[in-house]
């Protein structure tokens, strides 16, 4: 009964109250481990290039960062690559942060979506959805539901980025403080399969200091490219 309560825990409200409480700087976005963004990047990048590579490689015209805090991802990690870079982030506090955080590049900002990821229905076609530390803040089913909308989003030969933390319990642990949770490694696979898409790679993120979640990235495409 006790864990059956423990995974009940995510909760948009108490979510959207914590980080209206945060500041909007680079350790508020990363929880006080501002210190492993740029390994958190480097890793990113050598993610996306391997990606360009691929022989249906996605296009550089336009990506969206979810759940983009003050857009560190779009700063050093989309923007450098893609003509256009909307965001979608549902605190107004974060969001204004954006343009003046990515600083000399923001004209290529586009969009800026206040927005929860589960209420959010993109409106053009991405080559890369980019989601990183926000899939937590999700319920399973409506996180089934947003990578169905983000897959019927993507343009030729687009791709859908997870990166997130895994549990290496095997089980969901829940974090009462800002209401989400983390999945292991064999959910978030079941929950990939229920949006009919398929992993084309899967890395684990090196170089992070011991005692924090691992971290992984999965490219993801439409199993039936008829369906997009
Ligand atoms: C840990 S921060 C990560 C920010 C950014 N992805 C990064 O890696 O720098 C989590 C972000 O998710 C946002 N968030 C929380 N719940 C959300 C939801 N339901 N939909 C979209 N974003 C959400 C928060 O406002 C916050 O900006």
């Amino acid at each position: 009964m006790m864990e059956m309560q423990k995974l009940q825990t995510v909760d948009y409200d108490k979510s959207l109250e914590y980080w209206a409480e945060i500041p909007a700087t680079l350790d508020g976005v990363l929880g006080g481990f501002g210190f492993i963004s740029d390994v958190d990047i480097s890793g990113s990048q050598q993610f996306l290039e391997s990606l360009f590579l691929l022989e249906k490689g996605p296009r550089k015209e336009i990506a969206l960062d979810c759940g983009a805090g003050i857009g560190r991802i779009s700063k050093n990690l989309l923007v450098p690559f893609f003509n256009r870079v909307d965001v979608i982030e549902p605190d107004k506090k974060f969001l204004s942060e954006i343009l003046n955080y990515v600083g000399a590049d923001s004209y290529k900002i586009g969009a800026l979506y206040q927005n929860s990821l589960q209420d959010f229905n993109p409106e053009r076609k991405y080559d890369i959805i980019w989601n990183q530390w926000v899939l937590g803040y999700l319920k399973d089913d409506d996180l089934v539901k947003y990578l169905i909308k983000c897959r019927n989003a993507l343009a030729d030969n687009g791709i859908i980025i997870v990166k997130e933390n895994v549990t290496s319990s095997g089980k969901v642990e829940a974090d009462e403080v800002d209401s989400s949770i983390t999945r292991p490694l064999k959910q978030f696979i079941q929950i990939f399969k229920s949006a009919n898409l398929k992993r084309i790679k899967q890395c684990k993120q090196t170089n992070l200091p011991n005692g924090i979640y691992p971290v992984y990235m999965f490219a993801l495409v439409p199993i039936n490219e008829n369906t997009i």
